[in-house]
């Protein structure tokens, strides 16, 4: 038997994932109590846990330096890379969405609208897919401050809670699609670990039903 590799996603989606795998049965004490660790290891699996970012999960899962990963469809629908997209785990939950100042109208005028995003591609596949010709200024963080700072008319980006837009006095304008977190696999792993990665994904699908 060889030891499974899982890449989780630091932050928002930490705590659904360590939720997820206690509920089929895999001990996750270390990365519960993680100090500055970056590996962990499992009491009562043969399996090992690293905790990255959303966008370095898609590279280590491509590369095949971890069997699986644990990832928002956000940043799967932002990056396109190779790997098998096997369980939606209906935690995570979210929606990608168009939001702006309220007095703002994107479909009036002839000025060519700005929308920022952290996702350049979510946004400008949106846009062309209803024919609008939009400028896309990508931004790392923070995108709520765009429109407030009229660097753009508009941002695209996730909404959970709903918080930060009202409290930073935007609204909703469009709800682009539904988000929620979801477990891929290295394309080689699928076929050398069938059995350990087959079990997994049959008690995720199962607790998930
Ligand atoms: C995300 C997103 C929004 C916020 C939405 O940012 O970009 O800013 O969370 O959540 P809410 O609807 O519950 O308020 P994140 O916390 O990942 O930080 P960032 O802006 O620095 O990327």
């Amino acid at each position: 038997m060889s030891t499974i590799k899982i890449a989780l996603t630091k932050g928002r989606l930490e705590k659904f994932a360590i939720a997820i795998f206690e509920n089929i049965g895999i001990d996750c004490t270390e990365l519960k109590d993680k100090g500055r660790k970056l590996i962990f290891h499992s009491n009562n699996s043969d399996i090992d846990f690293v905790l990255v970012k959303a966008t370095d999960v898609l590279t280590y899962v491509e590369h095949g330096a971890v069997d699986i990963g644990i990832v928002g469809k956000d940043t799967l629908m932002e990056y396109n890379k190779d790997f098998y997209e096997v369980v939606d785990l209906k935690v995570g939950k979210c929606k990608f969405a168009v939001a702006s100042l309220p007095e703002t109208n994107l479909y009036e005028g002839y000025n060519r609208k700005k929308i920022a995003t952290k996702y350049p591609h979510v946004a400008s596949t949106y846009f062309r897919e209803r024919g609008i010709d939009v400028e896309i200024i990508k931004i790392e963080g923070s995108v709520e401050l765009a429109p407030i700072l009229h660097l753009a008319d508009a941002i695209v980006d996730i909404v959970e809670t709903g918080d930060t837009l009202r409290e930073n006095g935007l609204v909703v304008k469009e709800e682009i699609c539904d988000i929620s977190a979801r477990m891929i696999v290295n394309i080689a792993s699928m076929k050398m670990k069938q059995k350990e990665i087959g079990e997994i994904i049959k008690k995720l699908t199962l607790v998930n039903a």
